[in-house]
């Protein structure tokens, strides 16, 4: 499986994210010059050919997006999704802290594509070591005039501006993002109308991408649609981040091809389970994505269509991983607690579900729990699912949904020995 390094060579060396180490080291700002040769159709065909898919957890192709752009005289924006805050995820930070003019000219390529003069950054509020890279790798690229009254030299006024979120989970929705951009409550617009390719930022024109998707395309551009193709498979090309969290002896974050195997991934890249205990499950694409059981991952590849094809989905390619010492309830607990609290309360099966699945939860591992519990969990997700505003409704059912179906052996023992089969306690932060 032909692999290489394009995000990640140099992590872990903070100097790389300087201009010169980009120019010297990555052929930083060749794409550009070539990209600004080509017609904005020309670029979007490009990214289309490419089958690029969005990076920020839905894998929407990216230039059939860019290419929803209607041509009005309307301004038209781009927008970086750099909120990362689906639990397991930090593959973002990576590409801000290590290779941020990667992702910058990423942009520019993509603002030349749809014809958007003013490009922002919607960065996650913690992120304030990044957000400080980030803005000094943006001066850079003002002072060699890649950002400015021109780019490279054409007549073409293009500006970045970096917004720091405040810490909300739902600004990664890329509605509740924009709505957040401009300056009213961070909460989900209703699709139809407000799908951001008509209504977006300040009612303009708006693409929305993740800061990974931004970044793929400098190498698409420069070294061509054949070699991006050349790693992954059909609708699943080129490389990838993968952040593996959880019981695994390597922990980190992980470039390699779509379709590379899972079971590779957990036991030779990341050296197996660890205290040589057995893998249980894992959350393949963050904690939004149904839970796969060990026996279910044999035979998956990593990417979008395998891990839909095995009931999940690769999401933010968040892999969290789950040795046969842990509780599944005390799982559900945590993540419904997550989702709980980060709902932005618009809708009632969301906001209402979500605590009625947390309390549902802590009750079965306090061992108090009744049998009709476990349909009425699965009963609630179905309330969920599919009726709300945005898709945080969906992430909340799909993960405890699947916790229950999965292992219901595992919630019937807390029934039925009256405590938790593992010794652990409901997790108590707040009542
Ligand atoms: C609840 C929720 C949270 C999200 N959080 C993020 C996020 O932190 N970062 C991100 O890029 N996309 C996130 N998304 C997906 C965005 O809405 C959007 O699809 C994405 O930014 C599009 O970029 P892409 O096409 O490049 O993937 C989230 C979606 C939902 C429903
Ligand atoms: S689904 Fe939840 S987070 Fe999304 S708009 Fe409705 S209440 Fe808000």
């Amino acid at each position: 499986m032909k692999s290489e390094l394009v995000f990640s060579k140099y992590y872990g060396e903070p100097e790389a994210a300087g201009l010169n180490n980009y120019l010297n080291n990555d052929k930083g700002y060749d794409a550009l010059k070539k990209a600004l040769e080509m017609t904005p159709e020309g670029i979007t065909q490009m990214v289309k050919d490419s089958e690029l898919r969005g990076r920020g957890g839905a894998g929407f192709p990216t230039g059939l997006k860019w290419g929803f752009i209607p041509k009005t005289n309307k301004p038209k924006y781009l927008v970086v999704n750099a909120d990362e805050s689906e639990p397991g995820t930090f593959k973002d930070r990576a590409i801000m802290n290590y290779t941020p003019h990667m992702m910058i000219e990423g942009c520019i390529i993509s603002a030349l594509a749809i014809d958007a003069h003013i490009i922002y950054v919607y960065i996650r509020g913690e992120f304030v070591r990044e957000a400080e890279v980030l803005e000094k790798a943006i001066e850079e690229a003002y002072s060699a005039r890649y950002l400015g009254n021109t780019v490279c030299g054409k007549d073409y006024k293009l500006d970045m501006v970096v917004h720091r979120g405040a810490g909300a989970y739902i600004c990664g929705e890329e509605t509740a993002l924009l709505n957040s951009l401009e300056g009213k409550r961070g909460e989900p617009r209703i699709k139809p109308p407000y799908f951001p390719a008509v209504h977006g930022a300040f009612g303009c024109p708006t693409v929305v991408n993740n800061v990974e998707t931004l970044a793929a395309i400098p190498g698409i551009v420069r070294e061509g649609v054949d070699w991006f193709k050349s790693f992954g498979r059909e609708k699943n090309t080129g490389m990838k981040l993968f952040c593996v969290s959880g019981h695994v002896n390597k922990p980190g974050l992980y470039e390699k091809p779509y379709g590379y195997p899972f079971m590779k991934l957990i036991e030779e890249d990341c050296g197996g389970i660890w205290k040589g205990r057995k893998l249980k499950a894992v959350f393949p694409g963050g904690s939004s994505s149904p839970v796969l059981t060990a026996e279910e991952l044999k035979d998956v590849a990593l990417d979008f269509d395998d891990l839909q094809a095995a009931g999940s989905m690769l999401g933010s390619s968040a892999i969290m991983v789950m040795d046969d010492s842990t509780c599944m309830v005390q799982v559900a607990i945590r993540t419904a607690y997550f989702y709980y609290e980060e709902s932005c309360g618009q809708c009632t099966p969301c906001r209402e579900g979500g605590k009625w699945l947390l309390d549902l939860n802590r009750r079965l591992e306090s061992g108090n729990g009744k049998m009709e519990d476990l349909d009425l969990i699965a009963d609630i997700c179905d309330k969920i699912d599919g009726k709300t505003i945005c898709a945080f409704g969906e992430a909340t059912a799909w993960p405890l949904r699947s916790l229950v179906k999965k292992f219901r052996h595992e919630y019937e023992q807390h029934i039925l020995e009256g405590k938790c089969p593992f010794g652990g306690k409901a997790p108590s932060w707040e009542q």
